[in-house]
């Protein structure tokens, strides 16, 4: 009776510290999506006000993108998607420039539907707009080259990331690459920002993160010439590591079985 009762108290502290958990985790997806909802949909309103940045970090995307393209086994250039893309300003001046097609991923629709305009002159080369959350985006199995991710894992949760990371390796095709474009804090901790309710970590815990959903990373790259009051950037590219690889090689064996 007493070790019942006792379960019975440990089972329902666990029950409450799951609920508190997932009412945390909702908070703090939902206080983004509001803190978006009155961001203008302009360059400006993307970069926080550093609207006068982007060419800057354009270049220093397209450099690095350049590089991918000279690995011994580069990515091909039939397929980007654009995650969190706000108002398709990466697609628009870096994706579809260098692929042939492009997806984007994007939660805000007042953000898609300004990209969907800004793109029209393009509009053969663009596949899907995805009005998702990346907590709840799954990359079609190996359609992509490149998954571009910027200035938006801030707002997923650690284990969110790590699954998404998972099925962003399910996402790309043979050489492909995911790349990863984020601030990293000049500190040692985890810094949250209560007004677009975000976090932005530091470069140990991204290359935690990256190990734990057990990702490669092949090439980095500090953005160069970014004003000194922001966080410094950094890029990632990232590829399944040996033992994913086999992993998601069986996964494929098992599923062309059943
Ligand atoms: C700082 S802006 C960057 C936009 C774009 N990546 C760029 O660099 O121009 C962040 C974007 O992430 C989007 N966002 C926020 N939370 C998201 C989530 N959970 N899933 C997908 N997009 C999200 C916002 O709506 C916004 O468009």
């Amino acid at each position: 009776m007493l070790t019942e009762e006792i379960m019975t108290q440990e089972i329902d502290k666990g029950d409450a510290e799951k609920c508190h958990e997932d009412c945390n985790a909702k908070l703090f997806y939902s206080d983004a999506a509001k803190y978006w909802e009155n961001v203008p949909a302009t360059v400006n309103g993307m970069l926080g006000g550093f609207g006068f940045i982007s060419h800057i970090d354009i270049d220093g995307s397209e450099a690095f993108l350049k590089t991918l393209f000279t690995l011994e086994n580069p990515p091909d250039k039939n397929y980007a998607v654009d995650c969190g893309s706000g108002i398709g300003r990466i697609t628009k001046n870096l994706l579809v420039k260098h692929f042939k097609h492009v997806d984007l991923v994007e939660q805000n629709s007042k953000f898609l539907n300004t990209a969907k305009k800004s793109l029209s002159s393009c509009s053969t080369r663009i596949g899907e707009y995805y009005p998702l959350g990346l907590q709840d985006f799954c990359a079609a199995p190996r359609k992509y080259d490149v998954i571009w991710c910027q200035w938006v894992l801030g707002h997923l949760r650690d284990d969110d990331l790590v699954d998404f990371f998972t099925k962003c390796m399910n996402g790309l095709k043979e050489n492909g690459v995911l790349v990863v474009k984020e601030n990293v804090t000049r500190s040692d901790y985890v810094e949250f920002d209560t007004e677009d309710s975000s976090i932005t970590r530091p470069y140990d815990n991204f290359k935690s993160l990256f190990k734990k959903a057990h990702l490669e990373c092949i090439r980095e790259q500090k953005q160069l010439r970014m004003p000194g009051i922001l966080y410094p950037v950094f890029m990632f590219a990232l590829r399944p590591s040996k033992t994913l690889l086999a992993h998601l090689a069986l996964q494929t064996t098992d599923t062309s079985s059943i």
